[in-house]
Formats: C-alpha cells, structure tokens, sequence
C-alpha cells in the first residue's frame, strides 16, 4: 500500500473513541456516509484533532459494518497488504495448532480475534469451511487458499459460505462438491459432519472450548437432561462420561436422529442410557416433572429466537418459564444447570440479572446461586472490547448448601 495514495476520512467522535478502546467496527453514521465510494482502503481521521488514527477496511455494500479495522499502528500502513494478510493467517494457525491434537474440528480463523476482520475458518478434518460476514474478502479467496494449503496439506475440499448479505446462506465448494459426508472427532469422540445437507453441519465447534472447560463440573455425574440437544454433541459427551442416564430434547426429528448416528459411531457408549424426545423443551419438561423424575446436570442452549411449531420467542423471554421447570427437575442435593444465551445483543449482566429475576420471584428465591460464567474461549476467545464477539454466554446454577 503507498500510504499518500490512501484516502483520508474524517470518523464520527464516537468512531474514534472505540476504535482506540479496540472495537473494531465503523458503522453506517452520517460520516461514513462520505466514505469514497470505490476505495477499499482508508485512513480514518479524528476530525477535532486532525490526527490518523487507523487503517480500515471499506465495505459499502455491508449493510450497517461500513468499515472494519485493519490497523492503528501506522508502520503497518505501508506494508504489502497480501503479506500481512498471509501473515495474519499462518500466526493464527500457529496459534491454534495445540487445539489439533484433541480435536479435528477447530475454528483457524476467529475474525476480529485474529485480525483478520469479518473471516471465520472453520476446520472441519480435512475439509475447511470459509465464512465472509464481510464482502472484501471475497477479491482475496485465491491467496486465502491458498496460504490455508500450506500451512495445512491435508486440506481437499475448500467451502465458502458468504454470510448476512442476504437471509439464505449459500454454501459452494472450491472443488465444485454439491455437498460432503465424513466423521471426525473432538475429544476422541466421533461425529457425524454432512456439508451443505441441512441448516448447519452437525456440530458446533464453538462449543468445543466450552465442553471441555465444563468437564470437571461433570465428572462423577450421573444424569443429563439436554434441552435444544441438536445433534448430541453435550449427550455423547456425558454418555462417554459413564452417564446412566442422558434425555436429549429436541424438536427435530431428523437432527435426533443424526444423534443416534453420533451415539453408534462411538461404539464403546451404552446407547440403553440414552432416550430421546422429540418434543418442545416445555412440553419434554412438564411430562418428566409429572413423572417424579430428577437430573443431576441440565444444559439448555437454546436458539436465539426458537420456535415450538406455534410461537416464536427469544430465548432470554423463554428461559421466564425453561428456567422454573429445570429448577423442578433439578436434583437439590448436588445438581448443576447450564443455562446458555447464544446472542451478542444481551450482555453477561442482563443475562444474569434476568436469570436472578426469574428466581427471585419463584418459590426458589434465595436457595440459588448463579455462580461460574462458560465463555467462548480457545480458539474463538472474543478480541477485547468487541462486545459483538462475546456472543455466547453461558451461567451455572445450583442450590445452595
Ligand atoms: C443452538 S442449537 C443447540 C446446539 C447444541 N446445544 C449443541 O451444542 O450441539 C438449537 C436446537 O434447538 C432446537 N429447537 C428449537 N426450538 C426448540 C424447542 N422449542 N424445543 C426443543 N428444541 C428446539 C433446534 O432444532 C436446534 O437443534
């Protein structure tokens, strides 16, 4: 990049502050609106100070992420810009490289975390799943590619999912594949993947980090009911944690029986301890809780807007109800409920004063503790000051000794 080439922006005051707090995004203001059309490259301006304050990345065609940051520290300006983006991608690489020894599924490329603003990698075995949120990317597919097969060989088969530019996601393979089955393994439990058949792929590799850092709240347990189960992921986990007893709930027909195809591709887990039902989450509950039944450990990860085939509601609005019949079936002596929100607009505090509130006015009022927070970590630790990362947040519940 020849930095005098570069056109100079002025950025909204508000702009300027959280770009230097390390938020990365410049959203559609009046300011951006002047934004050169045809340049892909700016330098943003504080307009009281007149100072440059960073190099961002133009994307007018984003619908509110008018620009990302590519840089504050002016050295970086003038570099080759293909070469920082290489790089970018081999330092996250490196960084993740650990991660590969326990799990084939791992995200390379966290976006904003990584640098690399807007574009997720996921590596799924040997396939590798690319996600544009942002249009720009997609002039640097080739090089992306291209320094992915490097630093990975195994590499056969290239996805490219563009995101959020309109409502539908649109999946193609580099290779010209209409869609992919394999099995790869996380923790050395196996999984069924199948690209570009359903909704997602099978497993949500996000949830990885969080498996593992819920391990030694687990261990010793004997009874899992798995609300919004999807495919199992957290069932065969527990299963494969001699688990007695594992009740998957989902309303999905098809994904539970994706979950039995997990369950036999582990051949060692004793599928007798698991039962599905196929069935909203409310309505699984209300008929286990007629049935005297008690759990030691619920997970409930709900979407973020669900559907139970009538109404549709947010999943922080649902947890009003999901909440009182988990705490009905919970074991008082030593249960555990991980109660997940999977969305970037209510914050940790909300969450949890929203979970306090359901309690406080239930019979449960101070016999719980909401204590231990389950972030996004590893290979999707959220950057710093990027409240749009952090968008998965997780609270363990228990009774009071
Ligand atoms: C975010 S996914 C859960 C991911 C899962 N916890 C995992 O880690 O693999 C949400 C799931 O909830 C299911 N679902 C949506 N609304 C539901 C409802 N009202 N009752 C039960 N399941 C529901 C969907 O079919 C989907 O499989």
């Amino acid at each position: 990049m020849k930095k005098l080439n570069i056109p100079r922006v002025n950025l909204h005051p508000a702009s300027c502050k959280y770009l230097k707090l390390g938020h990365p995004w410049i959203t559609d203001d009046s300011y951006t609106k002047k934004f050169p059309q045809n340049s892909f490259f700016l330098i943003g301006v504080d307009e009281k100070s007149k100072q440059e304050i960073a190099l961002i990345l133009h994307d007018p065609e984003h619908k509110t992420v008018k620009a990302r940051l590519w840089s504050l520290d002016k050295n970086e300006w003038e570099l080759n810009f293909e070469e920082q983006i290489c790089q970018r991608i081999k330092k996250a690489i490196e960084i993740r490289r650990p991660l590969l020894i326990e799990r084939e599924n791992v995200f390379l490329i966290n976006a904003e975390s990584d640098q690399l603003p807007g574009l997720l990698i996921q590596l799924l075995k040997n396939e590798i799943m690319i996600q544009y949120y942002a249009f720009f990317w997609k002039k640097y597919e080739h090089l992306i590619v291209e320094t992915l097969k490097i630093e990975l060989p195994n590499i056969d088969t290239v996805w490219i999912q563009e995101r959020n530019f309109d409502q539908k996601k649109s999946i193609r393979s580099i290779e010209g594949k209409s869609s992919s089955d394999f099995i790869l393994s996380e923790f050395k439990l196996n999984y069924q993947i199948k690209i570009n058949q359903h909704y997602d792929f099978g497993i949500y590799s996000d949830m990885s980090a969080i498996r593992k850092a819920m391990r030694p709240y687990l261990e010793g347990k004997k009874s899992l009911l798995n609300l919004f189960s999807y495919t199992g992921a957290f069932s065969v986990f527990c299963l494969n944690l001699d688990f007695k007893q594992v009740v998957s709930v989902d309303l999905s027909s098809k994904y539970l029986a994706w979950l039995d195809e997990n369950i036999a591709l582990n051949p060692h887990l004793n599928k007798e301890n698991h039962k599905s039902l196929c069935m909203p989450s409310e309505k699984a509950m209300s008929s286990l809780i007629s049935k005297g039944e008690k759990f030691e450990v619920i997970i409930c990860d709900p979407p973020s807007a669900s559907s139970d085939g009538n109404k549709i509601s947010n999943a922080l609005k649902s947890y009003e109800n999901l909440l009182l019949l988990m705490l009905e079936l919970l074991d008082q002596n030593n249960g555990k409920i991980f109660a997940y929100l999977n969305t970037h607009t209510i914050s940790w505090n909300k969450f949890e004063e929203k979970l306090k509130s359901i309690v406080d006015s239930s019979s449960y009022k101070n016999r719980i503790i909401i204590g231990k927070r389950f972030k996004l970590s590893e290979d999707c630790a959220p950057l710093k000051g990027f409240h749009e990362g952090d968008y998965l947040k997780g609270f363990l519940l228990e009774f009071k000794k």
